[in-house]
């Protein structure tokens, strides 16, 4: 397998795709298997340890202390906003300053893409022969078919729909890997744990998904008693973690919010997948990260200085949704699980972004979370359909890299069945999302037939209407665009410019059919709790996972914008403080195919090396 690892290494080769990400890069992972001896660059440290002293992350962990008083709390939960609101406001991009980053690729010390745990027996997967071809409503509905029984080749099918590999492409000598989920600058910091049940000659275990090697690397077995639990239930786990790393490594403060805006892709996908099988899967809302990371043994690991990996969030999935508490439970009663094995280095050098570890410990979930009301209103219905089906959907999903101005154009029909689907409600995926809808959409619309080029608010929650209302230009219209849709014309006018101005001067905003930002209710979010911070950051991945296979579904193409100038966006709207943020943006059009790239199947590389 190492021989495999190593052919693979010599030959991996990534592409980036934003404005400033047009270069090719190139790593070799045999030069960081050859090479020892890690050193830590640490770069603005110092700055950072003036902004924000270093003691609040100390008083932080006084919180699990019983001695603590009620004051002391209520500092520690005050530091843990300021910390979380500074950072955010730190790592905003602005025409005349970009966040802090490194500045240049470094590429000698590009994180390997792929974890993997040295020596773990693994559990190869099978992959799918024949798609089933389910139409593309079987996304979203609830199937009417038995759901498909819990086995090793059902999960190998979710898993290679959700976090797989979707392709290779190449350019002269370089080739890189996509994958079902995407990830901000394809690097993709998510990585998957599977808590299984006893599987016939397979004991029950943890494992972590290696998406490369469609397989699953055994990390510790389960006993009797926790599988006769699994057993019972009738479903299994997935944690799902980062590695701020992979991103830091190129984009330097602001990865903490890239890692969880493709935590939030990552969840979207899997939702989907586990729709396609019949499955529901609930995000577990109140579990700590703490507890999690302590369940896959990472508080025992010596992790490479600079690459640590944080788990995130729990997730369950069985064919009738169990009850969360029980789950939250058990999950937190588990202790010791002997874990063996270590997780590979994925670079020589380090950068220490010292302000990502403080907000990764400050946005730890150890308070009250915001939970949905439980009378969540269902989306209104749609009845478009798509001709391709829910497989293909899933498989032809990209990031557009350029836009066709004249032919980037889709009709209201359309649009507005989209912006339905980005709706809460009782479907997938945003069914799996336990937290009160807290994102909208501000839209500029550029070409779509049938509605007046301008700017749009698609409110995603009544609750906030008279807030986003108030707090935008007076001048703003507020009309309603079609009934039973909470979709408002701001302001008509042609907004292509200023879509690619605000979205760092890239021109896919401004060449699309319609761009958008996802405005997060920040303020009052946080007050209430601080650890709501990456909770945001996933429901605009979710949010942006929508779009992107609704894109696809209607022969359409969208990309995740990460880079914007977040005051200049505010500024558009009319938003003066911090009450509303815009936290993410986002594109669809008529995308330019890049011909000069040539694509091969997804798991090419395993046929050759059989
Ligand atoms: C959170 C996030 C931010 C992104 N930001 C940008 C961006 O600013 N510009 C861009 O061209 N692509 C952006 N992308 C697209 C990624 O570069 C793309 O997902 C990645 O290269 C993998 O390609 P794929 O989506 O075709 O699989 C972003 C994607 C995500 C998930």
């Amino acid at each position: 397998m190492k021989k495999l690892l190593l052919v693979f290494a010599v030959s991996y080769f990534t592409i980036f795709a934003s404005a400033s990400e047009a270069s090719l890069g190139r790593f070799g992972l045999s030069d960081v298997f050859e090479r020892t001896g890690a050193k830590v660059i640490s770069c603005y440290g110092r700055q950072y340890m003036n902004i924000v002293p270093k003691q609040p992350v100390s008083m932080m962990s006084a919180r699990h202390n019983e001695e603590v008083d009620a004051h002391a709390t209520d500092d520690v939960e005050s530091m843990k906003l300021r910390i979380v609101k500074d950072y955010h406001e730190q790592t905003k991009h602005h025409p005349h300053r970009h966040a802090r980053s490194p500045g240049y690729l470094d590429w000698d010390n590009q994180p390997v893409p792929f974890r993997s745990f040295e020596g773990a027996p693994q559990i190869q997967l099978p992959l799918i022969d024949n798609d089933r071809n389910l139409p593309y409503s079987a996304l979203y509905e609830s199937s009417k078919n038995p759901p498909y029984s819990l086995s090793i080749k059902s999960v190998a099918n979710m898993l290679e729909l959700s976090m797989g590999l979707s392709a290779w492409k190449k350019y002269g000598a370089s080739e890189w890997a996509l994958r079902m989920n995407p990830s901000s600058g394809n690097l993709h910091p998510t990585e998957c744990y599977l808590v299984l049940p006893d599987f016939p000659h397979q004991q029950a275990c943890v494992t972590h998904y290696n998406p490369y090697l469609h397989a699953l690397e055994k990390r510790a077995l389960l006993d009797r008693n926790q599988a006769a639990w699994l057993k019972n239930c009738g479903g299994f786990g997935i944690i799902l973690t980062s590695v701020p790393w992979r991103e830091a490594w190129k984009y330097g403060e602001r990865a903490f919010r890239y890692c969880h805006h493709d935590l939030g892709h990552a969840l979207g996908a899997l939702r989907y997948a586990c729709n396609l099988n019949g499955w529901k899967m609930m995000l577990i809302p109140q579990i700590s990260e703490e507890t999690l990371d302590r369940f896959l043994g990472f508080d025992k690991f010596k992790w490479v200085d600079g690459e640590p990996e944080h788990a995130d969030c729990l997730c369950w999935i069985d064919s009738k949704n169990d009850d969360p508490k029980k789950i939250l439970e058990w999950f937190s009663s588990q202790e010791d699980i002997k874990y063996e094995h270590h997780p590979n280095r994925l670079s020589l050098e380090h950068v220490d972004w010292e302000i990502i570890d403080r907000v990764q410990k400050a946005s730890q979930t150890t308070g009250p979370v915001l939970l949905k009301p439980a009378n969540d209103a269902n989306p209104a219905p749609s009845i478009l359909t798509s001709s391709f089906t829910a497989e293909g959907i899933i498989r032809r999903r990209r990031s557009a890299q350029n836009y066709d101005q004249p032919t980037s154009r889709t009709d209201l029909a359309t649009f507005i069945h989209t912006l339905k689907k980005t709706l809460p409600g009782n479907g997938c995926p945003f069914d799996m999302f336990p937290y009160e809808t807290q994102v909208h959409l501000a839209i500029f619309v550029h070409a779509v037939d049938g509605l007046d080029p301008g700017l749009y608010m698609l409110v995603r929650n009544s609750k906030h209407f008279e807030s986003l209302k108030n707090l935008t230009h007076s001048s703003f219209d507020w009309s309603q665009v079609t009934e039973g849709l909470p979709f408002y014309l701001l302001q008509t006018g042609n907004f292509r410019d200023i879509a690619q101005s605000v979205s760092c001067n890239q021109a896919i905003a401004g060449y699309s059919s319609y761009a958008l930002g996802m405005l997060a209710n920040f303020d009052s979010v946080l007050m209430e709790a601080p650890s709501m911070y990456p909770k945001l950051l996933w429901e605009t991945g979710l949010v942006g996972q929508v779009l992107y296979l609704e894109a696809e579904a209607h022969d359409l193409r969208a990309t995740g914008i990460g880079c914007f100038f977040d005051d200049e966006m505010h500024r558009i709207l009319g938003l003066k403080g911090t009450e509303w943020q815009s936290f993410y943006h986002f594109t669809v059009g008529k995308h330019v195919e890049d011909t000069r790239l040539e694509t091969k199947a997804p798991y090419f590389h395993l046929k050759v090396m059989k």
